[in-house]
C-alpha cells in the first residue's frame, strides 16, 4: 500500500489529463533505450480505459545553460522520436503543438497548444505531446515564472498525473503544476516508490554498491547509505577519493574538491568500522586517452606519500577474491548504482561486478540509474534479458531519483512526490 493518491481513484471521463512522463531517452534525435517509455504504458492504457484524454510532457536533455541563463533549442532534443515510437507501438495518433521560442529565454507563447487540445477533444488525435518542457521559459526557474508557466499549462487540462519518477528535480512540470490542478501519481511512480521501500526496509544484510564521477552530488546519498547499509562498496572517483584520503596517496586526476569531500566522508565512515568493503585490486593507467600502459595495483601495497597515475577501474580480480565473494554471497539485498570503470575504456570491472551480483541468486537485487542499467544491457545482454523477467531483480527508471530519495531519508522524500502527498493532506 502507498500513501500516494493514484489517478485510478479519479473520475477521468471526458477530461483532459496532463501527464508528466520521464521520457528523457533521446540523444541526438535518436532513442537510446525504450525502457523508460515502455514503463509508462500501463498509465496511458488506464487513462484511456477511464475515458481520459492525455496531454503528455517530458524533459529531454539539459537545454538550459546555467551560466548564460539561456535555453538552447536543438532538434536533437525534440520529443518527436518519442511521439513516433508511441504512435507505432500503440497504433495511436499524436500531435506536437508547434510552439516557437521567442528567443534565448525559450518558449513563452503557449497559444499553439489550444488547437492541438481541441483536436484531442474532437477525437481527431489520440494524444497531445507538448514540446520538451525545458524549452519553455520558467520550467527550471526559481522565481515566479515557474508558477506562471505551470498555471498556463494547467489551463489546458482538468487534472495532472506525475508518472515521472526519474525527474526528481522540483521544476514547473513536476512541482509547481500541482498548485493548479487536482494531482495524482501514475502507476509507474507508485511502483517505483513501493520498490524504494525495499531499500529503506531491506532484508538484511544490505550491501550497497555506489560509484560516480564526482563526489559533490553524491555526498548526501553516500552519508545516508553509510547508515542504511550493512556493507558499502565504492567505485569510480568515489573509491579513488576514499583511497587517497585513507592511505594518503596522491592519485592523478583527482580534483582537490573531490579529495576534500572524500576526507569528510572518510571521517564519517570511520564511525562505522568495517562497513566499507575495500576492493583489493585496482587498475592504474598512465594516460586517460591511451590505455595501452596499465597495471594492476594492490590496495595493501599503498603507502603514505605514494604517487599513483590515473586509477581507471576496479580490477576484475577484486571480484574473484574469496573474501569479497563472501560479502556478496551473504547479502540478502544488493542495491547498485554503479559503473565501476572509466566507462569508454574500462568495462571489465563493471562486467565482473554485475556477473558476481547475478550469481547471488537468492538476493533481492535493486538496480538504479540510466547508465547502470544501460551498461548492464550492453555488457551482459544474455544475463540482462533473464534479469528483466526475474522477480529478484528490480530496475528503477531513475538513478538520480533513487539517490535523492535516499538522501532525503524516505521513499516519499523527493520534492515532486512530497507535492503529491501534500495535495491529499489539504
Ligand atoms: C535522468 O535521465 O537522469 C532524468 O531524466 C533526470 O534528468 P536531469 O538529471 O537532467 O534532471
Ligand atoms: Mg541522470
Amino acid at each position: 500500500m502507498t500513501a500516494l493518491p493514484c489517478f485510478l481513484e479519479a473520475d477521468l471521463r471526458g477530461k483532459t489529463v496532463l501527464v508528466r512522463m520521464d521520457h528523457n531517452v533521446v540523444k541526438n534525435g535518436k532513442i537510446k533505450d525504450t525502457m523508460r517509455i515502455d514503463a509508462t504504458i500501463p498509465t496511458l492504457l488506464h487513462i484511456y480505459k477511464k475515458g481520459g484524454m492525455p496531454i503528455l510532457m517530458t524533459h529531454i536533455g539539459r537545454p538550459f545553460d546555467k551560466k548564460t541563463g539561456t535555453i538552447n533549442i536543438s532538434e536533437g532534443e525534440s520529443v518527436a522520436p518519442v511521439v513516433k515510437y508511441l504512435e507505432e507501438k500503440l497504433q495511436l495518433k499524436g500531435i506536437i503543438p508547434e510552439c516557437i521560442a521567442s528567443g534565448p529565454e525559450g518558449i513563452t507563447d503557449l497559444s499553439p497548444i489550444l488547437p492541438a487540445v481541441q483536436k484531442l477533444r474532437a477525437g481527431e488525435v489520440d494524444f497531445v505531446y507538448l514540446p520538451n518542457t525545458r524549452w519553455f521559459k520558467g520550467e527550471e526557474a526559481k522565481d515566479e515564472s515557474a508558477d506562471i508557466l505551470a498555471q498556463s499549462w494547467a489551463s489546458f487540462a482538468d487534472l495532472y498525473i506525475n508518472d515521472a519518477f526519474g525527474s526528481w528535480q522540483a521544476h514547473a512540470s513536476t512541482y509547481n503544476i500541482t498548485k493548479f490542478l487536482p494531482s495524482y501519481a501514475g502507476l509507474l511512480m507508485i511502483k517505483e516508490v513501493q520498490n524504494l521501500e525495499k531499500v529503506f526496509n531491506p532484508q538484511r544484510p544490505l550491501l550497497s554498491v555506489v560509484a560516480g564521477a564526482k563526489f559533490d552530488t553524491k555526498m548526501g546519498p553516500l552519508s545516508a547509505l553509510l547508515k542504511l547499509s550493512d556493507k558499502l562498496v565504492l567505485g569510480g572517483v568515489l573509491y579513488n577519493g576514499y583511497l587517497a584520503a585513507k592511505y594518503k596517496v596522491n592519485i592523478k586526476g583527482l580534483s582537490p574538491e573531490d579529495l576534500q569531500l572524500a576526507e569528510q566522508f572518510l571521517q564519517e565512515a570511520e564511525k562505522f568500522p568495517d562497513k566499507i568493503v575495500e576492493m583489493p585490486f585496482i587498475i592504474e593507467c598512465d594516460s586517460m586517452e591511451d590505455v595501452s600502459n596499465w597495471r594492476i595495483r594492490k590496495v595493501t601495497d599503498l603507502q603514505a606519500g605514494m604517487d599513483l597515475n590515473y586509477i581507471l577501474d576496479i580490477a576484475p580480480e577484486s571480484f574473484s577474491d574469496s573474501s569479497i565473494q563472501e560479502v556478496f554471497s551473504s547479502a540478502a539485498t544488493i542495491f547498485v548504482n554503479a559503473v565501476m570503470g572509466y566507462t569508454v575504456l574500462f568495462k571489465e570491472g563493471t562486467k565482473a561486478l554485475y556477473s558476481l551480483i547475478h550469481s547471488c541468486s537468492q538476493a533481492q537485487k535493486l538496480f538504479g540509474g540510466g547508465d547502470t542499467i544501460q551498461e548492464f544491457g550492453d555488457l551482459l545482454p544474455g544475463i540482462f534479458a533473464q534479469a528483466k523477467n526475474d522477480p529478484r531483480y528490480y530496475f528503477f527508471t531513475g538513478g538520480g531519483a533513487v539517490l535523492d530519495a535516499i538522501a532525503q531519508g524516505s521513499p516519499y522524500g523527493m520534492k515532486p512526490v512530497q507535492a503529491l502527498l501534500q495535495k491529499i493532506e489539504k
